[in-house]
C-alpha cells in the first residue's frame, strides 16, 4: 500500500522561489509514490495575524500558484484546514495528553514569545498540538516539511506515543522528510527567503519584475570591482541561477569568467534573469490560464474538503471510543 503524507501550509498569498524550492516542489514530486493531502492551516495563520482580512485572498493565490506548479486535485486531497472542523475536536482531545512543559519549551513557541510578545495568545502555545491534530486525524506516515519544523514533528511523535500508550494503538506516528534543495537566500543575499522582508521574486512575477528584482539583487559580497576575480561558491545570484538553468555548460562557463573576472556581475545578472523569465514562463502561463476560471480554486477546495472529512470522521469516531466518550 501507498503511504501517505500530509503537509500543511500557511496561506502566504502569492508564492515565490523560496516556497518553491522549499516545499511545492517536493509536493509535486511526492505525487508519483504517496496517496498526499495538502492543506492550508488557515487556523494556524489566526495564531499570529491581527488582521485576518486577506485571508481568503491569500489562500486564493496560493493554491492557484499550487495548481499550476502541478499540484493535482485529481490524484491529491488539497484543502482548508477549517473546512474540516474535526481537526479542532482532535486538538481538544490531544491537549489532555500534552503536558504544559512540552508546550512552553519548544524553540518554535519561545520564538514567537520574542517575536510577538504583546500577542502571546492560547493558540500560540497550543500551534504544535493542532499540528499534531493535523497530521494524525489524516493518519499520514510522512511529513514534508523544513528544518524548521522538526521540533513540532518531534511532538507529534511523542503526543502519539503517549495517546497510543493510554488509550491503546489508534494514532500512527509520522515521519519527517526534510526537502534536499538548499535552502533559497533572499534578494539581500543575507537572509531566507521571505515574503515579509520583502526579499523575494514571485512564481508568477511579470518579466518586468524579474529583471528589476534580479538587478538589485546581491551578489558576491568578496568582490567590489568587475576587475576583481569572483568567488561564485558564495554569490547568491550564482546558486540561484543554478537551480533555474538546465544549461550546465553555459553555467561551468559563467563560473570560469566570474573567476577571472571576464565578466561582471551586472552581466552574469542579466543573463540569470533572462534563464529565470524563461524558466518561469510555462508556470506564468499555466496559472493566467487556470485563473480565467474564478471558481475554479474553490470548486478544487471544496471537493477536497469533501474527500478530506471521509477520512477525519472515520478517525475522529475511533479516537472518541478510544478515550471512552459516551
Ligand atoms: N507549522 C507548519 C509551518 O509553519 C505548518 C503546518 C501546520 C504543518 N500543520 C502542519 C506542516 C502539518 C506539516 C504538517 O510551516
Amino acid at each position: 500500500m501507498k503511504g501517505r503524507v500530509f503537509s500543511g501550509a500557511r496561506p502566504t498569498g502569492r508564492q515565490h522561489l523560496g516556497n518553491y524550492c522549499g516545499a511545492i516542489k517536493n509536493y509535486v514530486a511526492l505525487q508519483e509514490d504517496y496517496e498526499c493531502i495538502y492543506c492550508v492551516v488557515d487556523l494556524h495563520a489566526l495564531t499570529t495575524l491581527r488582521d485576518t482580512r486577506e485571508l481568503k485572498q491569500n489562500t486564493y493565490e496560493m493554491v492557484l500558484d499550487w495548481l499550476a506548479a502541478g499540484m493535482d486535485p485529481k490524484r491529491s486531497i488539497i484543502f482548508v484546514q477549517s473546512h474540516v472542523p474535526q481537526v479542532t475536536e482532535l486538538h481538544t482531545i490531544l491537549s489532555m495528553v500534552t503536558p504544559m512543559g512540552w508546550l512552553t519549551r519548544l524553540p518554535t513557541f519561545k520564538e514567537k514569545v520574542r517575536q510577538q510578545p504583546d500577542n502571546v495568545n492560547y493558540g500560540l502555545l497550543g500551534y504544535p498540538v493542532l499540528m499534531a491534530a493535523d497530521i494524525t486525524l489524516y493518519k499520514a506516515d510522512t511529513v514534508p516539511v523544513g528544518e524548521d519544523q522538526l521540533p513540532h514533528l518531534e511532538f507529534t511523535r511523542e503526543i502519539v506515543r503517549r495517546f497510543n500508550f493510554q488509550f491503546g494503538e489508534t494514532l500512527i506516528e509520522p515521519q519527517a522528510k526534510l526537502t534536499e534543495t538548499p535552502r533559497i537566500m533572499g534578494i539581500d543575499g543575507v537572509n531566507k527567503m521571505s515574503k515579509s522582508l520583502d526579499n523575494h521574486i514571485e512564481l508568477a512575477a511579470t518579466p518586468e519584475e524579474i529583471r528589476r528584482r534580479v538587478m538589485i539583487m546581491v551578489t558576491d559580497p568578496a568582490r567590489r570591482y568587475k576587475r576583481d576575480p569572483g568567488h561564485p561558491e558564495i554569490c547568491n545570484v550564482f546558486a540561484l541561477h543554478k537551480i533555474f538553468t538546465s544549461d550546465a555548460a553555459a553555467m561551468s562557463r559563467i563560473e570560469t569568467d566570474c573567476r577571472h573576472a571576464s565578466i561582471g556581475c551586472v552581466e552574469h545578472k542579466k543573463w540569470f534573469a533572462e534563464d529565470l523569465i524563461q524558466a518561469l514562463a510555462p508556470f506564468r502561463e499555466r496559472r493566467a490560464e487556470l485563473g480565467q476560471n474564478p471558481d475554479l480554486v474553490w470548486d478544487v477546495l471544496a471537493d477536497g474538503a469533501a474527500r478530506a472529512r471521509v477520512i477525519a470522521q472515520k478517525t475522529i469516531a475511533e479516537v472518541k471510543e478510544r478515550v471512552g466518550l459516551p
